[in-house]
């Protein structure tokens, strides 16, 4: 497949860097000097730097967007679908039910287990899927006003909903009943030295959510009968509410560095720092967990446990449960003063380590050859777009 075919509606609104054509990253430095041998001699004092900004005012100022703005935001549209479809199932069983966010009609058992985190836990998933929906509708009709093609994944809507009183029986997109839970997130935001843009790696807090397969839903009403392995499941819902959000919190910043059309830039800016909203939000309630002993799931055997974090041998400033804020850490360079920041916000593969980041944690068990090939079709169109 060409790259042309990837983006299938071109409108006089998107262009490749002022109508010249097709063109690949590496292709570039060709663009740039034809632009200057256009410009002549006073042109081609320009440096690079004022050269993209002229290009990029001069799209700006007739409200053009090129293919690389296109093909990030038709990546985020999917992540936005994906969100809202794995949040729509929470919000069914453990939300605040309402038109707003229709759909469910609520479990008490699993939404009094969940609220052991926090009591306005079913409130904060309501208004996270309803944030997830409205993203998801924006951007794609954003795209759509720039004559560029929307994102519909209704095709790949194959997987079964959970069977527990409260959920539509209806075909989801995710499945939220054999997760795999990075729960890396947690020390990585309370290391004082590391950085995964630096090459750092980070322990899990929750070691055993990281291994086997669990499920952050009740699968049937049988799930609610013992009370300490429903919490297990509330608390697994819990740390993942938070593993989704920082993934957005990183990859909106991390696509923003690539954005063209100044107005993309602040489409992505303004809906990632909702991303970072949400994760904030989690990453207060995860540490809330009830403490639970070795629990073993009644249909598949895999084992969990939920340990003190702020007892040997974890605690410490990188498990310790009340450091909700990014500890200041390494940034960019180690020479540099520590800073508090989102990490990583590398943007080299962002929408392809986005997306193998959610197949690895089991979001998308069961989906079908041809859904992961669309979404990596995605991702590459997102991560070959440059900033022109
Ligand atoms: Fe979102
Ligand atoms: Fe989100």
């Amino acid at each position: 497949m060409t790259k042309e075919n990837l983006i299938p509606t071109a409108s006089p609104e998107i262009t490749r860097s002022g109508g010249e054509g097709a063109e690949s990253p590496s292709g570039n430095g060709v663009k740039r000097r034809s632009f200057l041998k256009g410009l002549g001699v006073a042109g081609a004092a320009l440096s690079a730097g004022s050269l993209l900004a002229t290009t990029a005012e001069a799209s700006q100022s007739r409200g053009i967007i090129t293919v690389g703005d296109v093909a990030i935001l038709r990546f985020l549209a999917a992540a936005e679908l994906l969100e809202t479809d794995l949040w729509q199932q929470y919000n069914e069983l453990g939300g605040v039910q309402d038109s707003e966010v229709p759909g469910g009609s609520g479990s008490p058992a699993y939404t009094a287990a969940i609220s052991f985190l926090d009591g306005d836990m079913a409130q904060y998933i309501h208004d996270n899927t309803e944030d997830e929906m409205t993203h998801e509708l924006f951007i794609n009709a954003y795209l759509v006003s720039k004559g560029a093609e929307p994102v519909n994944l209704d095709q790949f809507r194959t997987l079964p909903s959970s069977k527990a009183t409260g959920a539509q029986n209806i075909g989801r997109l995710t499945n939220l009943t054999q997760l795999t839970v990075d729960t890396t997130w947690w020390t990585r935001y309370r290391s004082r030295t590391g950085n995964p843009d630096l090459g750092d790696t980070f322990a899990q807090a929750v070691p055993s959510l990281a291994v086997g397969q669990h499920t952050a839903i009740p699968r049937t009403d049988t799930d609610l009968q013992d009370a300490n392995f429903l919490q297990a499941i509330a608390n697994t819902a819990g740390f993942h509410f938070a593993t989704i959000e920082q993934g957005g919190s990183s990859l909106y910043p991390q696509l923003a560095q690539r954005a063209t059309s100044l107005e993309v830039l602040r489409i992505v800016l303004s809906i990632g720092g909702t991303e970072i909203m949400h994760f904030q939000t989690w990453s207060d309630k995860a540490g809330n967990y009830k403490r639970l002993p070795t629990i073993v799931d009644p249909v598949t055997g895999v084992p969990v446990t939920f340990d003190d974090l702020n007892s040997p041998p974890f605690g410490g400033e990188d498990f310790q449960t009340n450091l909700i804020m990014p500890e200041p850490t390494a940034f960019l360079n180690r020479k540099l003063p520590a800073c508090s920041i989102i990490r990583p916000t590398k943007t080299n593969g962002a929408a392809m380590g986005a997306l193998k980041a959610l197949t690895a944690d089991g979001l998308f068990v069961g989906q079908s050859k041809e859904f992961f090939k669309f979404m990596r079709t995605l991702a590459i169109e997102a991560d070959l777009a440059v900033r022109e």
